[in-house]
């Protein structure tokens, strides 16, 4: 049997972007060198072949994680047809609400009565900012810390000029859109955005447990739909008496090239005519027009915009936010 270039080359990436399971590290290279297993593989539509879903598929059916790759390849071997069925009706929708303590300083800065509208909400974790209880520690001297909220304790590690909230802006209502919202009161689905959560991180698993709590208690409104088609409803059914802040986080590498640029000059517009502030938090190569307004990222994670300016650099899961725009 011949290897499968592409899920070769994919499955190689992958190991070299998994770093942080070791579990993944290992079923990635075990594809990359098994032409069984790309066989399979390459059955589904090429956008259907990541690793992430395909990992997150055979492990929804059985393949016990963290574990060696001899375990997932039984799972893909015996049980392909429900794990192709699977990852061709799902998709990777990972919603991280440790993101928020690298938000919230940039919500803050733009009003203290906001009306929060995200697109690619995934299930709109991220759309209750002010349930949680935000720590920020100076990465150079530890015992620096900076506060606010009250609830579940999200920590960050932070450096430069921060401006750290000195109170919780007042969320007077929260909206979203997504392709697929995910229900916070349904519990397959819920089951299944724990299952995208790679196998050794138990401290994100526990905190997306706490979060589906909290989002419990006022489920978000999400409307089903492309952000596109979605977003002008979303901001003409905004409430005058508040600063609506649109904003989104590792959503908008899923377009395709052209459809970049024009959420970039869409958002551009809309700041430009006032009819939103726009906050971003993306990898460096998805929007460029706003990374090349600040210093190039050294290291993997998210450039935080506002408006279309570079503000900081974020760790993807929010564990880190690295300040460097001063506010006059
Ligand atoms: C990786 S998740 C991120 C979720 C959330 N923003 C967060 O930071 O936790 C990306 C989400 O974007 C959604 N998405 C991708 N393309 C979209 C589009 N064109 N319109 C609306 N939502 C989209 C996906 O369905 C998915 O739920």
């Amino acid at each position: 049997m011949e290897p499968y270039a592409e899920v070769v080359a994919s499955y190689t990436t992958f190991a070299e972007e998994a770093a942080d399971s070791p579990c993944f590290v290992e079923w990635s290279r075990g594809v990359a060198d098994d032409p069984e297993a790309q066989d399979l593989i390459r059955t589904l539509p090429p956008v259907k072949q990541q690793p992430n879903l395909v990992f997150a598929a055979a492990r929804w059916h059985g393949a016990p994680a963290p574990g060696p790759y001899a375990g997932l390849r039984a799972t893909l071997l015996e049980r392909w047809d429900e794990v192709r069925a699977t990852a061709l009706a799902r998709s990777t929708q990972t919603n991280e609400v440790g993101r928020l303590a690298t938000l919230l300083p940039a919500f803050a800065l733009l009003g203290e009565r906001l009306h929060l509208i995200e697109v690619g909400a995934s299930a709109g974790l991220c759309l209750h900012p002010d349930a949680y209880r935000h720590e920020w520690v100076q990465y150079d001297d530890p015992a620096v810390t900076h506060h606010v909220g009250e609830g579940p304790v999200l920590t960050c590690r932070v450096s430069g000029p921060v401006p750290f909230p000195e109170r919780m802006p007042e969320v007077v209502s929260r909206a979203g859109v997504d392709l697929n919202p995910l229900d916070v009161t349904d519990a397959d689905e819920m089951a299944w955005l724990k299952n995208l959560v790679w196998p050794e991180q138990d401290e994100r698993r526990t905190r997306l447990a706490t979060a589906i709590e909290v989002a419990r208690q006022d489920p978000p409104r999400l409307t089903r739909g492309d952000l596109f088609d979605e977003l002008p409803g979303l901001l003409g059914a905004a409430p005058d008496d508040a600063v609506t802040v649109v904003f989104h986080s590792a959503v908008i590498a899923y377009l395709e090239e052209p459809d970049r640029r024009r959420f970039a000059q869409l958002m551009a517009g809309l700041v430009a005519e006032g009819r939103c502030h726009w906050v971003s938090n993306e990898a460096p190569n998805v929007l460029p027009e706003v990374t090349a307004t600040g210093p190039a990222p050294t290291k993997p994670g998210f450039v935080l915009g506002i408006d279309g300016d570079s503000v900081a650099l974020t760790h993807g899961h929010g564990a880190t936010l690295r300040w460097h725009h001063t506010h006059p």
